[in-house]
């Protein structure tokens, strides 16, 4: 079967055995750039050339589905952003048909160990087709040197990712390359393959390529996580819920969480499709159990709490509002409530108070005031929780500062631009430490949010009960609460008298 034979609809068909137009990968080998108009001389200048020391790690996962990814447990930033003590997987995975198919490639961190399987599987073979679900240089900084070992190799991708691919690696692949959009196929011998676009899971170029035969998902970075594989590669083969989950969860919501509308539609084409085999382009692939993961992305992507519990974050500089947090988690606790955690902002890496604002129903935050506004880490978080678009959420607030609490509202100012979010619960105040009298204050917001929590509660409102207003000293900052300032009021802190106060 000829290449034409092999594509289906449109004359997007641009596949020729061109040789190497691809500029960036030659000076990136040093040297084979004078063969780019000899692709035969450049396969022979790697024939029988191994990357590097070692063997092949592949894995079956159909008869002729090999896996080829490689871990990654050097890194320690995702993304130069996210720790992963526990690595990374960059995953990749050949076809053998009567054409031979690549699907995504790697990080540049792990290529020699990846032509070092990609060559083990083909065992000869020439490459035939090289299909670029993704382009984010993660799974796409070895495309350049494929092209470069295989030159007879055509790229299946969509036009966006080609434009992408030449802007990070000045690589021209438009004589090489088969453009696919929605529902275009490509037979390979007796599977063919489906394309389906997955446009902002994670960029705009990506796409999914679905095989008839093995109803295998090759499914970009959906329904991927952190976390090296370890020989194990299928998701059956661990204990996800219990070693893997809260890294899946943590990789969705900060990598894709944004673009939850996006999954959607992806989960509403996925339901018209036969999926056997979800691969994607970390961690492990799934091949038993698909509802169980297809169920976490319906919740993670429509912004639905997974569990219903608390998370209370605070950001405590000398321990007051620490203590304050601790009482209402305490209490919350007590009063039936078994999924409580809580965090302290300053230590707890935003990636995971992220992962945790996904998971549960409701959030208590707990700030100092600092420089006349939430503390920065807190502030950071909140920020980032609207970076990410979470919804749908309860949120309670207590407030900490010596002369001048400001950061409950200025949460609160963020939470209220958050989509579908209520708040539970009277936000309480208090100055420097707890004292006795908060306790009350404390309790009733524990109560308040135990009872949402507990499904009884008649508090839960979409605004937060009446607070009473706040006067702020415009010399020194100084807030008094109450209706109204008493006609002889002073400043306590310098002096002023009440002509200085404005309401907050
Ligand atoms: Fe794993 Fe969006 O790259």
């Amino acid at each position: 079967m000829n290449d034409e034979q092999g594509i289906s609809r449109r004359n997007f068909i641009k596949a020729t055995s061109a040789g190497l137009l691809c500029s960036a990968a030659a000076g990136a080998l040093g040297g084979v750039k004078a063969f780019a108009s000899e692709p035969e001389s450049q396969t022979a200048a790697f024939n029988g050339k191994k990357k590097f020391a070692g063997v092949g790690s592949c894995r079956e996962i159909t008869q002729d589905i090999i896996y080829i990814g490689v871990s990654d447990r050097r890194i320690e930033l995702f993304e130069n952003v996210y720790p992963i003590p526990r690595g990374v997987a960059y995953n990749s995975y050949v076809m053998l048909d009567e054409k031979t198919v690549l699907f995504d490639t790697v990080d540049r961190s792990v290529t020699g160990q990846f032509f070092e399987n990609l060559t083990a599987v083909l065992d000869g073979r020439e490459l035939d087709y090289l299909v670029v679900n993704h382009m984010e240089p993660d799974h796409s900084s070895a495309i350049s040197e494929v092209l470069v070992r295989y030159p007879k190799a055509k790229v299946v991708c969509t036009r966006a990712a080609a434009i992408i691919l030449n802007q990070f690696f000045a690589c021209d692949i438009s004589d090489r390359a088969i453009f696919v959009g929605e529902g275009d196929t490509l037979k390979t011998g007796k599977h063919t393959l489906t394309f389906v676009m997955a446009p902002m899971v994670h960029w705009p170029e990506v796409m999914m390529t679905y095989d008839n035969i093995s109803g295998a998902l090759f499914s970009a970075d959906a329904f991927g996580s952190f976390g090296a594989l370890n020989g194990n590669l299928f998701a059956d083969e661990v204990d996800f819920a219990k070693d893997w989950l809260s890294d899946a969860r943590r990789y969705y919501c900060n990598i894709v969480g944004k673009y939850g509308p996006q999954v959607q539609a992806v989960l509403k084409k996925a339901g018209t499709v036969d999926i056997k085999i979800l691969c994607p382009t970390h961690g492990p692939v799934w091949r038993k159990d698909l509802g169980w993961i297809l169920n976490k992305y319906s919740l993670w992507s429509s912004y639905t709490p997974e569990d219903k519990a608390v998370m209370v974050v605070y950001g405590s500089v000398y321990g007051g509002t620490e203590s304050a947090a601790n009482a209402v988690a305490a209490k919350i606790s007590q009063a039936g409530v078994a999924d409580v955690a809580v965090y302290d902002v300053s230590k707890t890496h935003v990636s995971e108070l992220i992962a945790e604002a996904f998971r549960c129903s409701h959030i208590v935050l707990a700030s100092i005031t600092y420089n006349m506004g939430i503390f920065t880490p807190m502030k950071n978080f909140l920020l980032d929780l609207e970076a990410h678009n979470l919804q749908n959420r309860c949120f309670s607030f207590v407030e900490n500062g010596s002369w001048s609490p400001v950061s409950g509202k200025q949460m609160r100012e963020i939470v209220d631009r958050l989509g579908g979010c209520s708040v539970v619960g009277k936000t309480v105040t208090i100055k420097s430490s707890p004292a006795s009298g908060d306790s009350t204050a404390l309790t009733e917001l524990a109560e308040a949010v135990s009872a949402s929590v507990l499904g009884n509660s008649t508090s839960q409102k979409k605004v937060e009960a009446a607070v009473s207003k706040k006067w702020v000293c415009t010399v020194c900052g100084y807030v008094y609460e109450g209706d109204k300032l008493p006609e002889d009021y002073k400043c306590p802190l310098c002096g002023a008298g009440i002509n200085a106060f404005k309401e907050a």
